[in-house]
């Protein structure tokens, strides 16, 4: 039988400047590199419905990392090794190639989802198009004895002229960890061990999905994607969270000592994040812009998820800070607004406009308001988003009229706060105080919002909003 690719149906809330699939399913990011001039980025890609389904790795490229270009997809499941998905995985480049490393996801014949074996695989390129599977795949065949099945998501990388590879596992005690491997040619790979552990479910998860972990501003960061961790009364609220840990990788003993885990994101819809170092130096994450548990209204309409913005990292007085990478400004079109705003009763920001970037600054120590509200509102449905302020506190709280339940991002003491959104058809991802804190939301109206601003005491905001760049989902790039 052969499948066609699914068709969008209603574009109503396809996004504007985030990466999409054409049509179909996606999940994580994969293979963040950049190759021959361009930046590479694949997805976890299912093209024959807008479910989870056999994963492939869709792909596409781009000059800047804004402007995206579809590619063919890279890697198709169904050889011996990766019967029934290729996983997510990384890429490196050397001599010349493009090689991507991916977990190969197999079903035992007994019809039992939860009975799987995984391995790991390697397929390379030489144009950045067209990808060949390895003819001895798999290149690490079997997880260590004292692993469960879960065994997967290898991120690679270089380090004094050897490869590396951490891949996300689970110890049979049902604990999450990190395993390290080492290979001189990306074919052979030694198991070193494993380097990092869960200390407890509740605390640091059962099971630890795509890692990455990279040197930054001194220290090595592991970001990855623990499940099972314990709501708390603010944080991990999610059904799995996405965060990272702050250490030193020692390559002798080998073990990553490290601190705690913190989380990455505040939002309902963030997940499975992967890094790349840009050639002139800086280290860039992107996540998946949706979430395990969220509703996907977009299916109905032939398509589900897309990634978020890139976003370049920074570690700086103990703390990981995301800021949009600085080619984001080149979306900017029309500036609407660029003014101080005396605002006490509702305000209106913007009207009308699926693609704006919104940036609010004000003084906190200036004001004798206790609270103030961005509101977004569907004009006819009256749907809503609200991001509120509790000046005492410093928290924002965002809640959604779709769900039930709101989300926080504490802040950090300060006297002056910035406020920067970027808001796409569906997506809104919100960068608290210089990146210190994001959000990252779908949100699913009708029309376009009315974005309004309250506050219960008279208030001065400084405040630019710039109409952004709506592209069309397949960017041509002039060579
Ligand atoms: C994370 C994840 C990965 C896995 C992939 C499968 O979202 O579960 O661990 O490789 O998705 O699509």
């Amino acid at each position: 039988m052969t499948q066609n690719p699914i068709q969008l149906t209603n574009s109503r809330y396809r996004l504007g400047y985030h990466l999409m699939a054409p049509a179909g399913w996606i999940n994580d990011p994969n293979g963040f590199c950049y190759f021959k001039g361009y930046y590479h980025i694949f997805y976890q890609y299912h093209p024959y419905s807008a479910e989870w389904g056999p994963m492939h790795w869709g792909h596409a490229r781009s000059k800047d990392l804004i402007h995206w270009q579809t590619l063919p997809t890279a890697l198709i499941p169904g050889d011996s090794e990766d019967k029934d998905g290729c996983f997510s995985g990384s890429a490196i480049v050397k001599d010349d190639t493009l090689y991507l490393i991916y977990t190969g996801n197999n079903y035992y014949d007994d019809g039992d989802p939860d009975h799987y074996w995984q391995n790991q695989n390697l397929a390379y390129s030489q144009d950045g198009i067209h990808f060949t599977k390895y003819d001895k795949n798999p290149i690490i065949a079997t997880p260590p004895t004292d692993n469960t099945q879960n065994f997967r998501d290898p991120k690679v990388w270089e380090h004094d002229g050897h490869y590396y590879v951490a891949l996300g596992s689970q110890d049979q005690a049902k604990l999450g960890r990190l395993l390290l491997y080492k290979s001189d040619n990306l074919k052979q790979w030694q198991y070193l061990g494993p380097i990092a552990h869960s200390q407890s479910v509740e605390q640091e998860g059962y099971m630890w999905e795509c890692p990455d972990l990279f040197h930054l501003n001194g220290q090595d960061i592991l970001v990855t994607s623990p499940q099972g961790i314990a709501a708390q009364e603010h944080q991990y609220l999610n059904l799995h969270q996405t965060g990272y840990f702050v250490g030193e990788l020692d390559y002798q003993a080998p073990k990553f000592k490290r601190g705690d885990f913190h989380e990455l994101d505040q939002g309902h819809d963030f997940y499975a994040a992967q890094t790349m170092l840009t050639p002139d130096g800086r280290r860039v994450l992107i996540g998946w812009l949706n979430m395990w548990e969220s509703e996907m209204p977009e299916q109905v309409d032939g398509w589900a998820g897309a990634l978020t913005l890139p976003r370049e990292l920074i570690y700086q007085n103990n703390h990981l800070y995301q800021m949009p990478v600085a080619e984001t400004k080149s979306l900017r079109q029309q500036k609407l607004r660029d003014e101080q705003l005396m605002v006490q009763s509702e305000t209106e920001l913007v009207n009308n406009q699926s693609q704006v970037e919104i940036n609010l600054q004000l003084d906190s120590t200036k004001t004798t308001a206790q609270h103030f509200v961005v509101q977004f509102t569907d004009p006819q449905t009256h749907a809503n988003v609200q991001l509120e302020y509790d000046f005492a506190q410093q928290l924002f709280t965002l809640k959604r009229s779709d769900r039930s339940d709101a989300r926080f991002a504490q802040l950090r003491p300060n006297e002056k706060l910035q406020v920067q959104i970027f808001v796409d058809t569906s997506s809104l991802e919100i960068f608290l105080n210089q990146g210190e804190s994001t959000i990252t939301e779908r949100y699913y109206f009708d029309h376009a919002p009315q974005i309004s601003l309250t506050s219960d005491q008279a208030l001065a905001f400084n405040c630019q909003i710039y109409q952004l760049e709506k592209q069309s989902n397949n960017y041509q790039i002039n060579e």
